[in-house]
């Protein structure tokens, strides 16, 4: 499988170009997905504090090293700093928890999950909220000093990468500005309709490589989201389903999710395609026997929505506009 090589302290690390995403998967359905995915060659796996999948994931990599199939340095692991964490006071202690639940000494990439923070619930480690429903914003909290402390995670071996999740273009240019460390990693919305070109022409011209979330448009996140964020699922878009698309499935003999994909890692974009199904999880990470013409390429390249194909707005956390940092301000400018 192709990897991109990360620049990180002292260090170049290998991140292998597909991996696997475990957001929304309950515990039983991550144990498989995660234990098929190491049989079928991902050695590359993405999750997150508030995703609730570290301690199974840790459970399963355990197996995986006692049974001999591999070593720690085999693998990539990323996880991701919470928004209810997200100060630079408690960036070693979630770190811990994390590497806790992971059984690990240290992980490959830490993202900071989301520009914004919220005041945090000790009791179970989420969000607090007001009487009114909407999140308790810690306004207090500010990027640069939560930037210095992943550094320290860096310098102390607990982390090998550091790198960003959500952040729009004004708040990757102020970190990189004031960073020792600079950042390894973008993580975002990323898929045939909404392409990011401005964001991506702006990490390459920092060196900082681009992951894809949600790189088949999140197909399964339609009911998550009409409760959430009030979308009619009729309205949820199905990039799979896109002529286009299927008209190319049919044209190289892949499925349509491997179109979606190969359009994604032919431009050096990160994916991490989230499936419980291990034919799914198979046929996600064979994209190496195929290549897009660039007429195709270009025919994907001209699905982009822009701005009106994001699906991922997290205005589900009430009144989270009004966030100092809510990186997505121009979406709401208009009302
Ligand atoms: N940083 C962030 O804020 C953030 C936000 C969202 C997601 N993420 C990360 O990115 C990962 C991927 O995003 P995502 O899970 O939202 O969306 P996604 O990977 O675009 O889509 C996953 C959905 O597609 C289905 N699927 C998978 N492969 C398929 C295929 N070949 N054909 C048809 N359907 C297929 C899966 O169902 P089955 O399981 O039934 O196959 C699942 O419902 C997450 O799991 C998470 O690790 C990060």
């Amino acid at each position: 499988m192709r990897s991109l090589k990360l620049t990180t302290l002292n260090q170049v690390l290998e991140m292998p170009i597909v991996g696997l995403g475990t957001w929304r998967a309950q515990p039983e359905e991550v144990e498989r997905a995660v234990w098929a995915a190491l049989q079928a060659g991902y050695r590359h796996i993405d999750t997150a504090f508030n995703y609730n999948t570290e301690e199974t994931i840790g459970k399963v990599l355990t197996r995986w090293f006692r049974e001999g199939n591999g070593k720690r340095e085999d693998l990539f692991i990323t996880t991701k700093l919470p928004n209810c964490g997200n100060r630079a006071a408690d960036v070693s202690r979630f770190l811990k928890m994390s590497l806790e639940k992971l059984q690990l000494s240290y992980v490959d990439l830490y993202l900071i999950h989301m520009p914004f923070s919220f005041h945090c619930n000790e009791g179970n480690f989420t969000p607090l909220t007001n009487e009114d429903g909407t999140f308790s914003l810690d306004n207090d909290s500010d990027i640069i000093s939560t930037w210095q402390a992943m550094e320290e995670q860096v310098e102390q071996g607990l982390v090998k990468a550091i790198g960003l999740s959500n952040f729009n273009q004004s708040q990757i240019e102020r970190i990189y500005k004031c960073a020792r460390i600079k950042p390894a990693v973008l993580q975002v919305e990323l898929h045939a309709y909404l392409q990011q070109k401005e964001l991506r022409a702006l990490c390459k011209s920092l060196g900082i490589a681009v992951t894809a979330y949600a790189p088949l448009g999140s197909p399964g996140a339609n009911k998550h989201f009409s409760s959430k964020y009030n979308y009619s699922i009729d309205d949820f878009p199905d990039i799979l389903g896109h002529p286009c698309v299927c008209a190319l499935a049919e044209k190289y003999k892949k499925t349509p999710g491997q179109i979606l994909l190969r359009h994604l890692i032919q431009q050096d974009i990160i994916v991490i395609p989230k499936s419980g199904n291990p034919d799914r999880i198979k046929t996600n990470i064979a994209l190496f026997d195929f290549e897009l013409s660039a007429e195709d390429l270009e025919e994907l390249n001209a699905l982009d929505r822009d701005e009106n194909g994001r699906i991922f707005d997290f205005l589900f956390f009430k009144g989270v506009e009004r966030h100092p940092e809510y990186p997505f301000k121009q979406r709401i400018d208009g009302w």
